[in-house]
C-alpha cells in the first residue's frame, strides 16, 4: 500500500518508524515531513491547508490511505474532503473533531451520554462568566472554548488570578478561540492519558500515558505541548481502564453515532483519576505528542493493521498487543521554548532509528546537507524500554549525553511519579 503521513513532529516520525515495519507498506510520503521522518519516507513540501492540492497529490501518487498526525487538518476538514474525493483517511471527520475543536461541545456530549467530567458553566459575555466565578470560588477553571494550541487553559488557585483569566479570554488572548469560555470544578487527583481506536462502533483500547506538560524539573514553569512521557500509566490500573472504557469512552462513540457523526480515529482521553472515580478533563482527537512515542515503541502489532481496521469499520475483530516493559521518552528542546527560541543550530552526534534498541524521534529537524539542524521548539525525542520506568529513564538519559546539541535543553526528571511509585513497592 502507498501512504501519505501528514505531520511533522516526533508523533509522525513515531508512526512513520511504525508503519515502516508493516509488510503491507509499500510507498509512505509524509507531507511536510522532518529529517527523521525523511530516513522512513520521501518528503513532499505539499501545502496540507491546500485540500485541494492533497487530493491532487493523492490521485496523482495512487495513495491508497491517508493518515493524520495533528489536529489541525482534523478541525479543517481533511478527512471530510478526502472521503468525498474517494480517498481513504485514517482520522475523524470535522463534526466528530469538535471532541477536540471545542470544549463546549465535548461538554455537551458527556451531558446527553452521563459521562463523569467536572461540573462547568459555559458564557459568551464577560460579566455573566465573572459572576459565576465569584458565585463558585477558587480553586477553580478557565477555558478558551476552542483550538488555543494547548495555552487556553488556566487552573486558578485564586479568586483574582480566575478574574484575570476570564477578562484575559474576553480581551482576545486567544483570539477566535476565546470568544466563548468554559469554566469549570477544579478536580483533583492524578492525570492519565488514555488511547483508544475506533471505527465509528467499537472502540479498542490502546494504551495509557503520563505526559510532563511543564517546562523544568518538579513540573515548574510554563505549559509546553509536553516534555516527555511515559507508558504504561501505574495509575490506570486494569480495573480503571475498564471502568473508563464503560463510562466514559463508549457512551461517547455511541453518541457520536447516535448523532449520525461517528468518530473514527484515535481518542485520546485527558481523565483525572480522584477519589470518585475517573473523569474526563478533555479529549483530543488524535495521538498525543510525545506520548506516540512511547505507544509506537510498545507496540508489538502492525500499526498498519490497526488504522486499516478502523478505517474500515473491523475494530472488533482487531487486537493490539503491547510488549510488557515500560517505554519513556525525553523531550529535546530549543533553548527558551516554549517562550521565543533560535532556529537553525546544529545537532550532532544522531543516529538513525533502529529496528529495537532506543530511538531518536525527531520533531523539529531539517537536513542540510550532511548536517542536521534544530528547526522548532520541540526537536528530538530520545525513547527508551525498560523493565521499568526507572530502567527505561536510564536508558533513555544515557542516549541524551551522547547527543551533542549546547543550544538544546531537556527536563532531568521525566518519569519521576512512576519511579517514586516503583521505589515505594
Ligand atoms: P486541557 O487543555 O483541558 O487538557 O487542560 C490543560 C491542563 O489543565 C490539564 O492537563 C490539567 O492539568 C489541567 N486541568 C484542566 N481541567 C482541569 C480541571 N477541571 N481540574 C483540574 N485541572 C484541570
Ligand atoms: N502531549 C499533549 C498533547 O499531545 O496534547
Amino acid at each position: 500500500m502507498k501512504l501519505l503521513l501528514i505531520g511533522s513532529g516526533g508523533r509522525e516520525h513515531a508512526l512513520a518508524w511504525a508503519l515502516a515495519k508493516s509488510p503491507k507498506l509499500t510507498k509512505l510520503y509524509a507531507a511536510p515531513g522532518n529529517a527523521g521522518i525523511a530516513e522512513v519516507a520521501e518528503l513532499t513540501d505539499l501545502d496540507v491547508t491546500d485540500h485541494q492540492a492533497v487530493t491532487g497529490f493523492c490521485r496523482d501518487k495512487m495513495i491508497d490511505l491517508v493518515v493524520v498526525g495533528p489536529e489541525a487538518p482534523l478541525v479543517a476538514g481533511l478527512v471530510d474532503d478526502l472521503d468525498a474525493a474517494g480517498i481513504k483517511a485514517f482520522g475523524p471527520t470535522k463534526e466528530a473533531a469538535q471532541l477536540e475543536g471545542s470544549k463546549a461541545f465535548t461538554k455537551g456530549v458527556c451531558d446527553e451520554a452521563g459521562i463523569p467530567t467536572a461540573a462547568y458553566g459555559r458564557f459568551a459575555d464577560v460579566d455573566a462568566a465573572l459572576a459565576y466565578v465569584r458565585a463558585q470560588g477558587a480553586p477553580i477553571v478557565v477555558k478558551a472554548d476552542g483550538l488555543a494550541a494547548g495555552k487556553g487553559v488556566v487552573v486558578a488557585m485564586t479568586l483574582e488570578e480566575a478574574e484575570d483569566a476570564v477578562k484575559a479570554c474576553f480581551e482576545g488572548t486567544f483570539g477566535a478561540a476565546g470568544a466563548e469560555v468554559v469554566i469549570e470544578e477544579f478536580l483533583e487527583g492524578e492525570e492519565a492519558s488514555f488511547f483508544v481506536l475506533s471505527d465509528g462502533k467499537n472502540a479498542l483500547a490502546l494504551a495509557t500515558a503520563q505526559d510532563h506538560k511543564r517546562a523544568y524539573d518538579g513540573d515548574e514553569g510554563p505549559n509546553t505541548g509536553g516534555m516527555g512521557a511515559y507508558s504504561p500509566a501505574p495509575v490506570m490500573t486494569d480495573a480503571v481502564v475498564a471502568d473508563v472504557m464503560r463510562r466514559i469512552i463508549e457512551p461517547t462513540i455511541a453518541t457520536l453515532a447516535r448523532r449520525g457523526t461517528p468518530f473514527k480515529g484515535v481518542l485520546y482521553a485527558g481523565l483525572m483519576i480522584g477519589k470518585d472515580g475517573p473523569k474526563l478533563i478533555e479529549y483530543n482527537t488524535r495521538f498525543g505528542d510525545p506520548e506516540c512515542q512511547v505507544l509506537m515503541m510498545r507496540l508489538d502489532s502492525d500499526l498498519l493493521d490497526l488504522i486499516l481496521a478502523s478505517v474500515e469499520g473491523t475494530l472488533d475483530a482487531a487486537e493490539a498487543r503491547w510488549k510488557d516493559d515500560a517505554a519513556l521518552t525525553v523531550v529535546m528542546a530549543a533553548k527558551g521554548y516554549p517562550g521565543a527560541y533560535e532556529k537553525g543550530t546544529e545537532i550532532r552526534g544522531l543516529k538513525p532509528v533502529g529496528s529495537d534498541g532506543p530511538a531518536v524521534f525527531h520533531a523539529g529537524t531539517k537536513r542540510d546537507g550532511a548536517r542536521v539542524l534544530a528547526n522548532g521548539g520541540r526537536v528530538l525525542n530520545v525513547t527508551a524500554l525498560g523493565e521499568t520506568v526507572r530502567a527505561a529513564q536510564e536508558s533513555a538519559y544515557r542516549v541524551v549525553e551522547t547527543i551533542d546539541w549546547p543550544e538544546g535543553f531537556c527536563r532531568s526528571d521525566i518519569g519521576w511519579r512512576a519511579i517514586a511509585r516503583e521505589d515505594k513497592n
